[in-house]
């Protein structure tokens, strides 16, 4: 089956490819891109090798961007001032922290960060590590430099 329509940014430049696929991939494909809401093939087939070249930085130990979305308990009164001594040791990762207080007991911190993927793994692994630390997710991203 051939894919017709593939286009693909470098630089300001469109350049256009065509891929050939078994034609049950290319329906499950469809089926797929359709349920995503996707406009087209190609924009779905962008944002698959983009996700794949994020993915490749981060287990080649490149720069991401990306986010640390954390719970905690902010009664646990060591965990605040640890959570601010570890902050200010990786203020050359960290782009910005935002705060909300959930309730009583919760707060909603959202970390943006920048930097060699294994710092921002280490950030994120030794936050997720303190006593009072209810959730941890990291999301990682493309810094918008270089193939992305
Ligand atoms: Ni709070």
């Amino acid at each position: 089956m051939f894919l017709k329509g593939v286009c693909f940014y470098s630089m300001s430049e469109l350049y256009r490819f065509g891929i050939s696929l078994e034609k049950n991939l290319i329906d499950a494909f469809d089926k797929h891109i359709k349920s995503r809401k996707y406009q087209n093939r190609s924009e779905a087939i962008r944002d698959l090798i983009r996700e794949e070249l994020v993915q490749k930085k981060w287990t080649e130990g490149g720069v991401v961007a990306g986010a640390i979305v954390m719970t905690y308990d902010h009664h646990k009164r060591e965990l605040v001032n640890r959570m601010l001594d570890i902050q200010h040791d990786f203020q050359g990762t960290i782009l910005s922290t935002q705060h909300v207080h959930l309730d009583h007991h919760h707060c909603l911190e959202v970390i943006a960060v920048r930097g060699k993927a294994r710092d921002v793994e280490r950030l994120s692994t030794t936050l997720k590590a303190l006593v009072g630390v209810k959730h941890l997710s990291l999301s990682i991203s493309a810094t918008g430099e270089e193939s992305d």
